[in-house]
């Protein structure tokens, strides 16, 4: 499986036809990777009448209206679907609301002959670990084994993304790289767009994925690396400061505690060798990728000649 995250599907599967619940959403992007791929789309969100669901449907997706709090909504969304993709809902429901949420999906599907379940957790859902947004993936990922539905769980470890969270903008608008762990420590990262690769193979290949739970992660920069990277790229100086837990939301605290203590739990080159086709973008690729977006979060103008700055070596 050597090829690009943009290349038509993998030779000899077939057009699938994938819900793509939350569209909205932070993976919500997968339904234009999958409509580029020749599937068939259909995007569930509350509020049909988003513009994003409006650009989506003009790109060719069906819109169908699905809310994670009502499963007679989702198991409508999901018939006659040969392939259902969805994540959690933590940031916007907290943990109880995402358990709930993922609890319902699995029931909706269960009846009948259910489809193909892509599902993004996290990593370190598989076993009991005392944290609230964890434990709740873990739930979500036991109802989806006890139902035995055919099933891929795709579990990240921290989102590079996660830089662009409302929390973090003051800090970078100051010049600060916030970080959820110590700036010396190397912590694993991922891009979002490898998840959404790797759901992708997920979603062409179920005869391969099905029963599968893969942790993933692309890169384990320090945030003193990361901070160096932006001061080359946005040309300004940034320092790594770790965001301090008094300052959290409690469930933030804890969760940045234990990602102290668990900062590099994926094997990333068996990763590598196994999906050779995906970028599994380093800290430095994917903020060169994202530059323009940095410039804005940060308040810093692009440097000259170039719309977000320059080349930046990958800190590892
Ligand atoms: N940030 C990280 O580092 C990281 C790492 C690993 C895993 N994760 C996990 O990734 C998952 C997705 O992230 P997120 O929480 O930020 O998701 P999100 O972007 O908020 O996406 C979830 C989507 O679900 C839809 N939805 C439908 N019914 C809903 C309801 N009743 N309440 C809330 N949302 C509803 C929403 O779309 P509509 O409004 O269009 O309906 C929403 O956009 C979470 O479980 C998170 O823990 C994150």
């Amino acid at each position: 499986m050597s090829m690009p995250d943009n290349h038509p599907r993998i030779p000899g599967t077939e057009a699938k036809r994938v819900l793509v619940a939350g569209v909205t959403g932070r993976f919500g992007a997968i339904a234009d990777l999958l409509l580029a791929r020749g599937h068939a789309v259909r995007a569930a969100t509350r509020d049909p009448a988003h513009p994003a669901a409006a650009a989506l449907a003009a790109r060719g997706a069906e819109i169908v209206r699905a809310d994670f709090e009502d499963a007679g909504s989702l198991a409508a969304a999901g018939r006659g679907m040969t392939t259902v993709f969805a994540s959690g809902t933590a940031h916007k429901a907290g943990p109880a609301g995402e358990e709930r949420h993922g609890k319902n999906l699995a029931d909706a599907l269960s009846a009948g002959s259910p489809p193909h379940l892509v599902f993004v957790s996290g990593a370190g859902a598989d076993r009991p670990t005392g944290l609230a947004v964890l434990d709740a993936k873990r739930a979500v990922e036991q109802r989806i084994r006890e139902l035995r539905l055919p099933a891929t769980v795709i579990a990240p470890v921290y989102l590079m993304e996660n830089l662009f969270n409302p929390w973090n903008l003051a800090a970078l608008g100051a010049g600060v790289l916030p970080t959820a762990v110590p700036p010396a420590l190397p912590l694993q990262q991922v891009a979002t767009s490898d998840i959404l690769a790797l759901a992708v193979r997920a979603i062409e290949q179920p005869g391969v994925f099905e029963g599968e739970r893969i942790e993933a992660a692309s890169d384990a920069s320090t945030g003193q690396d990361a901070a160096s990277v932006l001061s080359a790229l946005l040309g300004r100086a940034f320092s790594a400061r770790q965001l301090p837990h008094a300052d959290l939301p409690p469930g933030l605290a804890a969760l940045f505690g234990w990602l102290e203590r668990n900062p590099s739990p994926v094997d990333t080159g068996a990763l590598r060798r196994r999906f050779p086709g995906i970028t599994w973008h380093s800290f430095g690729d994917w903020a060169f990728g994202q530059r323009g977006r940095l410039a804005e979060a940060s308040g810093t103008a692009p440097a000259p000649g170039q719309p977000g700055g320059k080349r930046a070596a990958a800190p590892c």
